[in-house]
């Protein structure tokens, strides 16, 4: 029996693709053990979006590698990375055995029964309405709804890694859905490249495909308590969403709609195809339909040719919608996107010290918002222990971290009132409440003293 261990570099997407190949893993007679010392064929999942993660592969590899040597460890390599003629070199010279791209996820078993390099590039359309079993006692899950991406910004090298959309079928979203919910599953973050353009692609073929927003109407009838969903491009952001979003309450009121720059001229050199003012007023309308809204959103600093003036605009327009949170990059240059073909690349120095600057302002924004959730009494999904004994670790509905003292009456995973005492720029700290608002009685604390005084814990 293979005893294989998996590896996830990169976003969500991958992490579901993951659990789909461990499960297929499973259904072959694979056994999952938790480290590489005890596989004997060691799987690692790759994300080629910036030079860091690829960076990561390649290290991680040359470990596998001496291990191989060693032992006669199996290595495969799959996602995003595998896809592209420079992920096919690291996979040369790092002796990888198994080689899968985004689109063959299904072939694992064949894969390894070739017992050679096996390049399965190709897209396969059984892919699309695969449903992979549901996570046994977890009460998040994630499910895809879309691969791919018909967009073509420039910095990105997705389109070219996860090929063009393709939406599953409503039909098979909401039987992977019923099976969650049978697992026990409480929240599910629907996710794709744009989920915003759910059905497009599909419009001519499936006649009557929702679109994103009556699909969220549809998850919403489900019985399921939380949806959230990641990641929406402005372009295809309508205001019928946000309008599903307040009337469905199972939608959180959580958007994570990146805008990667605040200046028009850099929007045009990245073909995001809206302009600062396009996306305004999409930030208007979510708060008119939900006026509570948790905003986040993706910046990239430093693209090419981005002058200090048009950076400038990016920082103001980061204090027009003050964010609760952000992802911050620097912009990587990746081989075969448009903009590492077309645009020489700014100075190391300019690109860190801009994002220096935008992290001031993230963390001032954020410390802002989380303060004024201090006093409020939060729906918190805690997933379990914290790293702190005695306490819990989860997330609010606006997708704040949130951690709490285990109380008794509450102390396991579940979804909790919770009253919030402290606040962080990254962290919530809160009392888990009774139905009355009174907090429940905390077990006893076992934190150490020292620990109680460095950690920011001890003002809940
Ligand atoms: N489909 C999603 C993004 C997927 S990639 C969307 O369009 O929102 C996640 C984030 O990585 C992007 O939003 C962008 O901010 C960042 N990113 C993508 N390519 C990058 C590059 N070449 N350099 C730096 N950041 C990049
Ligand atoms: Fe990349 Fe743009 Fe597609 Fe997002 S929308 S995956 S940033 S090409
Ligand atoms: Fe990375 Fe691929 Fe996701 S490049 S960000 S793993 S879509």
């Amino acid at each position: 029996m293979v005893r294989a261990h998996l590896i996830t570099y990169g976003c969500q997407m991958n992490e579901y693709d993951t659990h789909l190949v461990e499960s297929q893993l499973v259904s072959l007679g694979a056994d999952l053990v938790d480290s590489i010392d005890e596989a004997d064929f060691v799987l690692v999942n790759t994300c080629a979006v910036r030079g860091k993660p690829v960076d990561k592969v390649r290290s991680l590899l040359g470990n596998l590698r001496q291990q191989k040597a060693k032992r006669g460890l199996v290595i495969g390599m799959m996602g995003c990375l595998a896809q592209l003629e420079e992920g096919q070199q690291i996979a040369r010279k790092f002796e990888v055995d198994v080689l899968l791209g985004p689109g063959s996820l299904l072939d694992i078993g064949a894969a390894l029964e070739s017992n050679t390099r096996f390049w399965g590039l190709q897209f396969k359309d059984e892919l699309h309405d695969h449903i992979p079993p549901a996570p046994v006692g977890r009460l998040q899950a994630h499910l895809t709804i879309m691969r791919g991406c018909d967009h073509h910004c420039t910095y990105c090298i997705v389109p070219t890694t996860r090929g063009p959309q393709v939406s599953r079928t409503p039909g098979s979203i909401l039987r992977e859905l019923d099976g969650l919910l049978a697992a026990g599953v409480r929240e599910v973050t629907l996710l794709g490249q744009n989920v915003n353009a759910y059905g497009i692609d599909q419009g001519a073929r499936i006649t009557g495909i929702p679109s994103f927003a009556e699909l969220l109407r549809l998850v919403g009838q489900s019985g399921i308590e939380r949806i959230k969903f990641t990641t929406s491009h402005p372009m295809n952001f309508t205001e019928d969403v946000a309008a599903a979003m307040a009337e469905t309450p199972a939608v959180c009121e959580f958007v994570h709609l990146p805008v990667q720059s605040g200046s028009n001229t850099v929007l045009r050199r990245m073909a995001r195809e809206y302009t600062r003012e396009k996306y305004l007023e999409h930030i208007a309308q979510i708060r008119r339909h939900m006026p509570g809204a948790v905003l986040a959103t993706d910046i990239i600093v430093g693209f090419p040719g981005e002058t200090e003036g048009e950076f400038q605009q990016t920082l103001d327009l980061y204090d027009e919608v003050g964010y609760d949170s952000a992802y911050m990059f620097i912009y990587s240059a990746r081989p075969g996107t448009p903009s590492y073909r077309h645009f020489a690349d700014l100075p190391r120095e300019v690109k860190t010290e801009r994002l220096q600057r935008l992290i001031v302002k993230q963390k001032d924004w954020s410390q802002r918002r989380n303060a004024g959730k201090v006093g409020t009494v939060q729906n918190v999904l805690l997933r379990g222990d914290a790293h702190e004994a005695g306490f819990l670790e989860g997330h609010s509905r606006g997708n704040h971290p949130v951690v709490v003292p285990k109380a008794l009456g509450a102390d396991t995973a579940g979804i909790y009132s919770v009253k919030i005492a402290h606040a962080t720029p990254h962290m919530l700290y809160g009392q888990i409440v009774g139905p009355d608002g009174e907090a429940l009685p905390e077990l006893p604390r076992l934190l150490p003293e020292a620990a109680a005084v460095s950690s920011p814990l001890v003002m809940v």
